[in-house]
């Protein structure tokens, strides 16, 4: 979900609507807005999408005033619509809340004789901080007891109808920034929403209290105690956050590779020629001790560290598991201070993720974070953090995100054989040469999309695709088919092509396109077999798609339409091959008609586990 809070001397509804739409990636199924006025609680809220909100706004229009909050939201409990959106208003109180309150039903039943308005676990926070306003406490007291008494991840903001000027919040596990303008105040669960007012920021930490007044901001801890804040300016414009005459920000997002990637390895070496990493809290000599790495993630990040498998075995000779941190916690998993854990996370806030790496710190595993988001959850609670400079990514499904994880991952795969002297001097400075050709290379790709856009169209009829890679053409074989269901709603399966002939290989006909992500030459052994595979489909009539190294002739034998590759090593043939993939999913659900920078269900940062 994400949360707006607004007081200064502007209009506090034009203020926070505008926010709500730069943080609408964060969920889309309802929303709403209130604030305090003549000793009451003004709101509007609605099913669907922010617009929804503007048009009854519209219609019935909010009083002027200074002081608003606002959400939008992902529904976790309760249905998407009007009456389970937020703000929550119990009596003088509103808040908005992002996480779950785990034990709703059991503060349910303590507020015995109120009644509640909605499904959601969420009411109950307003309820009983009313009745601790009622009761003679401060807006900030209510809110330390309440939080006292809430279980599970929340970000819990609140307005008090009877003290106007104030807008409090209380954290924990779940994201909060606050943003500090001249003479207006700004909370919010991410800075996007406040960049285009002021780039000064505040990051808060876990249970802490907010409070913000027309005399600033003060924070305390859940105890009432001082807190420690730390300051930072954000580097991201507003500009880069818009969609700058694209028609999606994903598509925008997918042009933007080559810049994003070569951000992404600007300034990794120092002047002894040696790789760094942006944060660094362990030291050389326990990564020399590492025994084995572990990396957790989610969804497409998740993929990301398929492929970082690959690289930091083969560099390092370090066994390395790859696990989705939604499994990881709850299997009790085997780590110890000498496994590192790696943990990929473009928004720094997904809760699985952040949950995954708080198990593995409790075990004194040392956590290296690779992350997009400055100031977010997960790389603050690393140990090592590497900053992928993608930039804002607001599509919902990710692809700079997706391609500068993996240069993040190749770059602590190489890291790793630095520090422990497997790999170093020549060999690094080749690989991070090829690796800096990779935007130019990625740049001739987008260049020459037009076939891959006409594809789309011509197979926009499809019910289902397959994709088939094999070693690092596997995970973007996955990711791939998750693209396509993502924002083509088309049912889509990645498999490793060698497993085709243990079952999937019956779902071949006709009417099946079968993408097959071929290896470059020099791999023969493995592009030989892949070559059979796709030879086998064809045989069973399926119409192939085939991505492999120009001049592959072999490839483009066997393939119904080819899609030409740059030469790259093997390892790195990832960051090419997914790109058609990602414009091949990004247009076929443009000709569908569908959302698909929202695309249903979905959400960009999924604050919950
Ligand atoms: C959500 C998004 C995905 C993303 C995943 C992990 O499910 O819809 O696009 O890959 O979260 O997000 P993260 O921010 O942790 O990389």
């Amino acid at each position: 979900c994400g949360i707006v809070g607004y007081l200064g001397t502007r209009d506090g509804l034009d203020v926070v609507l505008s926010g709500l739409r730069r943080l609408e990636y964060r969920g889309y199924d309802s929303a709403g807005i209130a604030m305090p006025h003549d000793g009451q609680i003004a709101w509007r809220k609605r099913a669907g999408k922010i617009a929804n909100l503007a048009d009854a706004i519209e219609q019935d229009p909010l009083p002027q005033g200074a002081v608003a909050i606002g959400h939008t939201r992902w529904a976790t409990h309760g249905a998407p619509t009007d009456a389970n959106s937020h703000p929550h208003v119990a009596q003088r109180v509103a808040i908005v809340h992002n996480g779950i309150i785990e034990n709703h039903d059991a503060l349910r039943a303590e507020l015995n004789g109120v009644e509640f308005s909605s499904e959601t676990d969420s009411e109950v926070a307003a309820h009983l901080l009313n009745k601790e306003v009622d009761g003679g406490a401060s807006l900030v007291d209510a809110i330390r007891t309440v939080a006292a008494k809430l279980e599970g991840a929340f970000t819990l903001v609140a307005v008090d109808a009877q003290d106007p000027d104030r807008i409090v919040a209380a954290r924990r596990n779940s994201p909060l920034v606050v943003g500090k303008g001249d003479g207006e105040y700004f909370l919010a669960s991410d800075v996007a929403a406040f960049i285009a007012h002021t780039r000064e920021a505040v990051e808060l930490g876990q249970d802490q209290i907010v409070e913000i007044t027309p005399d600033g901001v003060n924070v305390t801890t859940f105890d009432g105690g001082p807190a420690e804040t730390k300051d930072f300016h954000v580097d991201w414009d507003l500009e880069a956050a818009q969609k700058q005459g694209f028609d999606w920000y994903m598509r925008k997002e997918i042009f933007e590779q080559p810049t994003a990637v070569a951000d992404t390895l600007l300034g990794r070496l120092n002047d002894r020629g040696e790789l760094v990493l942006d944060e660094l809290r362990i030291s050389p000599e326990t990564l020399r001790r590492i025994n084995k790495v572990v990396i957790v993630a989610c969804g497409t990040s998740f993929y990301a560290g398929l492929v970082a498998k690959y690289a930091i075995e083969h560099w390092t000779r370090i066994p390395c598991e790859v696990e989705l941190a939604s499994e990881f916690r709850y299997r009790d998993p085997i780590v110890d201070p000498m496994t590192l854990v790696v943990t990929i996370s473009q928004s720094g806030e997904t809760a699985d993720t952040l949950m995954a790496i708080r198990h593995a710190r409790e075990q004194h595993a040392k956590v290296v974070a690779i992350c997009n988001t400055n100031g977010a959850t997960i790389p603050r609670e690393s140990d090592a953090v590497i900053y992928t400079h993608a930039g804002p990514e607001i599509g919902v499904a990710s692809t700079k995100g997706f391609t500068t994880q993996l240069v993040a991952c190749y770059l602590l795969g190489l890291y790793l054989a630095q520090v422990r002297g497997m790999k170093y001097g020549d060999e690094i400075a080749a690989l991070l040469g090829e690796l800096e050709r990779m935007p130019a290379a990625i740049q001739g790709l987008l260049d020459n999309s037009q076939p891959v856009l006409d594809l789309a169209a011509e197979l926009a009829d499809a019910t289902s695709v397959l994709f088939l890679g094999r070693h690092v053409g596997y995970p973007v074989a996955l990711e791939g088919a998750l693209k396509l269901k993502e924002l083509a709603y088309i049912h889509a399966e990645g498999f490793a092509a060698g497993e085709l002939k243990h079952g999937p290989i019956a779902l071949v006909s006709d009417e099946l396109p079968v993408f097959v992500i071929v290896p470059p030459r020099g791999r023969d052994q493995l592009r030989d077999k892949v070559i059979s595979n796709i030879a086998e489909v064809r045989a069973r009539g399926a119409r192939t798609i085939v991505l492999a190294e120009a001049g592959d002739e072999e490839a483009r034998a066997v393939a119904s339409n080819f899609i030409e590759l740059p030469k790259v090593s093997t390892l790195l043939q990832p960051l090419l091959a997914v790109v058609p993939l990602q414009l091949f999913a990004c247009e076929l659900a443009t000709v569908k008609g569908h959302d698909v920078d929202q695309p249903r269900n979905l959400a960009k940062s999924v604050t919950v586990e």
